[in-house]
């Protein structure tokens, strides 16, 4: 099966793209340099996605790894996607790992944690490549105050598909595609894949109408959506709600290496400070009482 051919196209119909957005260069945590598409001025959020922040791939020397120490969260979930280097996790709720190339750590802070990331101690002491994203994924208001959940999933227990000449090679960390489920559990109804295609090669990838879409572009230049517009590394391609399927190209010339994104908005009130993400100001003023008052816990 070519990949083209894992949708009917003559009954489907592609998605256009709403806009094309250049990420901007941020720092975060103790200082450590990321590529962010947004939260920014000219894109707050993807319903039901808050934020996409890129640790661009670089070569550390010995004392330059920094992390983010000890920060609280709550009301939603963050997700770390490794591609070099080794981040330790640790949080209130008792649970550490170490997330390495290729693994996905998909935590659900819900009512609260503090949490730590900070890189290992061999990338510290030595230096080395560090590669990674973190993309925070809203919670449904009768969520926001669960427990908090943790699942660390191994790259080697992350589903691959591929097509059958190989030129197409998708990482199934939520949702589908060719054929391959993926094994994390998400509150809500989300796709997450990262997607690699060989100069030419393209994907069709069926993703419901109603899912906002977007693609961000890690590295190459490709063509998106039925106008088969450009985007480059660090560009993310916002598609519009009125196709079944997004359209992936790579560039003749370059392959391309992208992580598509796609969930069913929530469409409820957002209220953000920081790392606390609920519905209303009342509420976050709740959490930053909840967390002066040490009831998000403590690191041990
Ligand atoms: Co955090």
């Amino acid at each position: 099966m070519k990949s083209t051919e894992n949708i009917n196209l003559e009954k489907t119909k592609a998605r256009s793209v709403k806009g094309i957005i250049t990420s901007i260069a941020t720092r975060e945590g103790a200082g450590f340099a990321v590529r962010r598409p947004f939260p920014t001025q000219s894109l707050s959020l993807v319903d039901p996605f808050l934020l996409l922040d890129h640790m661009e791939p670089v070569t550390l020397a010995p004392g330059a790894a920094k992390g983010a120490p000890d920060h609280p969260h709550r009301g939603f979930e963050t997700v770390t996607y490794m591609l070099e280097g080794h981040f330790v996790h640790k949080d209130s709720a008792g649970n550490s790992g170490v997330i390495g190339p290729g693994d996905v750590q998909w935590m659900t802070a819900g009512s609260g944690v503090v949490h730590s990331e900070m890189p290992d101690e061999e990338l510290v002491e030595n230096g080395g490549r560090l590669h990674g994203f973190q993309i925070w994924v809203n919670l449904p208001a009768k969520d926001k105050m669960m427990a908090p959940r943790y699942q660390d999933i191994p790259s080697a227990q992350i589903p691959i598909a591929e097509s059958e000449d190989g030129r197409v090679w998708v990482k199934v960390v939520a949702g589908q595609s060719l054929g391959k489920e993926a094994v994390i559990d998400t509150r809500t109804p989300i796709t997450f894949l990262h997607v690699k295609l060989q100069p030419g090669a393209s994907l069709n990838q069926p993703l419901p109408p109603h899912f906002n879409t977007f693609a961000y572009i890690v590295e190459g230049k490709g063509y998106f959506g039925n106008e088969k517009l450009p985007a480059e590394t660090d560009q993310l391609v916002l598609f519009g709600n009125d196709g079944d399927h997004a359209c992936l190209q790579a560039s003749d010339f370059e392959p391309v290496s992208l992580l598509l994104l796609g969930g069913l908005p929530l469409g409820e009130p957002v209220a953000r400070y920081g790392p606390f993400v609920m519905n209303t100001q009342k509420e976050i003023v709740q959490a930053l009482h909840d967390y002066q008052n040490g009831r998000m816990g403590v690191i041990n």
